[in-house]
């Protein structure tokens, strides 16, 4: 059986991860952010040298939009240098890094979907961020598997869905934007996709797309996770910071 390292254990991809694992034929070995704290490359080199791990599943990664912009400094230290050394400690142990992008990579200027071989272009420090670490993981080299995703929603963490619900818990009428398009994706379709592509060995090595099929707005969304309430259209922009205003990702098999 695959001894199977995830990194960001408690984010909502590595929640994801931990409810589908048992449907999964791999031995997983989550690890939060007290347990392995990515940006120590001192740590990060200490797991690996004191246990083996044929794949690693990166699901850490400094994820707040809105933040980068004056927290660049983070974003880069956890969406790119902290990926360099878990690719250097991957390849040095032969294990299999699956790294998980984003669609703000991309600038939605694009008209249709983009495939992975599309020319990036963030518009954000977000994006630039985790493209810095797509780029560190290609020089480094060794077995990897880095997959886009786009608009990740589920019942766990800090996500859209969860945002909504808590307004609503809270007794406020939702009112959401409509200025971005996207294809969301259900974070445990995710997860199954990782683990799935991983047991049989068929996730693409290199660069691949996974998102959801439909393109919608944020709206949209929204009117579709909570059918029986209200939800106003925002009539606010999201900018700042600068978002692409529409992007779509193809599957490498779409
Ligand atoms: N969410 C989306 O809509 C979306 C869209 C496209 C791509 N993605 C990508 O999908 C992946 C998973 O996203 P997600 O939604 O699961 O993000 P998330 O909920 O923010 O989870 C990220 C996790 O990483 C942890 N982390 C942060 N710094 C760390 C460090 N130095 N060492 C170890 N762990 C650390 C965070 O812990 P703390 O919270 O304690 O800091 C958090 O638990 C990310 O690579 C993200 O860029 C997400």
């Amino acid at each position: 059986m695959k001894r199977v390292l995830v990194t960001g254990a408690y984010g909502q991809l590595g929640l994801a991860l931990q409810g589908a694992v048992k449907d999964s034929n791999l031995d997983l070995i989550f690890k939060d952010k007290n347990a392995l704290d990515i940006t120590n490359a001192e740590e990060v080199n200490k797991v690996f040298a004191t246990q083996s791990f044929d794949v690693c599943i990166n699901a850490a990664a400094y994820t707040n939009v809105d933040g980068a912009e004056s927290n660049k400094e983070l974003a880069y230290k956890i969406n790119s240098t902290a990926v360099e050394t878990l690719a250097k400690a991957c390849k040095q142990h032969r294990c299999w890094l699956v790294h998980i992008s984003t669609d703000y990579v991309f600038d939605g200027t694009l008209d249709g979907p983009y495939t992975p071989s599309d020319t990036p272009n963030p518009l954000n420090v977000y994006g630039a961020s985790k493209l810095a670490g797509e780029q560190a993981i290609r020089a480094v080299g060794g077995t990897y598997s880095v997959v886009r995703t786009s608009w990740l929603y589920s019942q766990y963490g800090n996500n859209f869905y969860t945002k909504l619900q808590a307004q609503l818990d809270a007794g406020k009428t939702l009112q959401v934007t409509a200025d971005q398009k996207g294809c969301p994706t259900p974070a445990e379709d995710l997860a199954a996709h990782l683990l799935t592509g991983i047991a049989n060995q068929q996730l693409v090595k290199g660069i691949s797309h996974y998102c959801g099929s439909e393109v919608m707005t944020w709206l949209d969304l929204a009117r579709r996770l909570f059918p029986n309430q209200e939800v106003l259209e925002w009539g606010g922009t999201s900018s700042p910071p600068v978002r692409p205003n529409k992007v779509v990702l193809k599957h490498n098999n779409s």
